[in-house]
């Protein structure tokens, strides 16, 4: 791992932010895996509290003789229920719209930016990869990047807030960055319990942490109370009853995880395990290509890796700009 060349993307306008990292890089990650995680063979049972009740049978008279159950209906009889989505039930929490106009983040109520468009761009490709899948996994989202300061929360806040304008669709946005949580600070709210609270303690219902947020469709899972064993926490087999719990039996909720750097904590390899999709966020003329590299290496357990190419700006001629994208005063 010694080439330390860093993102260079001058010269072409390709059509969106994931095609732009993947020339930059000339990889593409969606050539080497596949679109559509396959389904996992380890999920755990439902806990009964999240079944389905199941209605009655109605006893034979006597005399009668047991009535006959169509073929149809065994086969349905024998399946296991689909679970039922859970209700966020979390207090309600209002955001702050200046500051997150002074954080750089994108205003539902404000006209549309670039800003909005471009995650916008980047928001149909993950829905539509959401949507294929059939699994929970697969509507569950990991954003990530091999060091801090790259813009991982940026993108995870923006994206968040750019998905719950979809009509119908519930967007529950979890830190899951518990060394450095900045989700709650990011969007002016208090800080709560959360995520870790949850893990570490299996009486915890994790619904009841869920903030409910005044932008409408978006929810918040703070990080939670940090201990010494949080790495062994996201480690347990807890980690996926809770994340189970929050998403299954609910196709239109996107759930999206905010992590610490990849080469810097081991959550984002944790959670790759849960997640169908990874975004992996590479800051334009900072992250090298030895940093990438390392970073899809440990985020191999999600088949779906894709790139996010961040902070970069192009002209009208293609040539990239230096600056951030979409920074005030920069
Ligand atoms: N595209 C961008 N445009 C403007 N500011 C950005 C952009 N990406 C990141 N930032 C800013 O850079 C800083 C670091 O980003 P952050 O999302 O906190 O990084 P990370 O979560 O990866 O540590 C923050 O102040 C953030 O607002
Ligand atoms: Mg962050």
């Amino acid at each position: 791992m010694t080439d330390q060349g860093k993102i260079n993307r001058e010269g072409a306008r390709p059509a969106s932010l994931f095609e732009r990292a993947d020339a930059a890089w000339g990889l593409d990650p969606r050539e080497r895996a596949p679109r559509v995680p396959p389904v996992p063979l380890d999920i755990p049972p439902v806990p009964a509290a999240l079944r389905r009740p199941v209605a009655p049978q109605a006893a034979p008279q006597p005399g009668q003789a047991a009535p006959q159950a169509a073929p149809q209906a065994a086969q349905s009889a024998s399946a296991t229920p689909a679970p039922r989505a859970v209700v966020f039930s979390g207090p309600d929490v209002a955001i702050d719209r200046e500051h997150l106009r002074d954080g750089g983040l994108i205003v539902p109520e404000d006209p549309v930016t670039g800003l909005l468009e471009e995650f916008r761009i980047v928001k149909r490709e993950l829905l539509a990869d959401a949507r294929t899948g059939a699994s929970a996994r697969s509507r569950r989202i990991l954003v990530c990047s091999p060091h801090s300061g790259e813009g991982k929360t940026y993108c995870a806040a923006n994206l968040a807030i750019a998905l719950a304008a979809e009509r119908n669709l519930e967007v529950l946005l979890v830190d899951a960055d518990v060394v450095q949580p900045s989700i709650t600070e990011r969007f002016g709210i208090e800080d709560a319990r959360g995520l870790m609270d949850a893990l570490a303690d299996p009486r915890v219902l994790p619904e009841s942490l869920v903030l409910r947020t005044d932008i409408e469709g978006l929810f918040v899972l703070p990080a939670g109370t940090a201990t010494s064993n949080d790495a062994e926490y996201l480690a347990s087999t807890r980690t996926a009853e809770v994340l189970d719990r929050l998403t299954e039996g609910a196709p239109d909720r996107i759930v999206i995880f905010d992590t610490p750097p990849a080469l810097a904590a081991s959550a984002a390899a944790e959670l790759a395990q849960h997640v169908g999709q990874a975004l992996l966020v590479v800051r334009a003329d900072e992250t090298s290509r030895a940093a990438l590299e390392d970073a899809q290496q440990l985020l191999s357990a999600c088949a779906d890796i894709k790139l996010l190419l961040n902070a970069a700006r192009y002209s009208p001629s293609g040539r990239r700009f230096g600056s951030y994208y979409g920074a005030k005063g920069k």
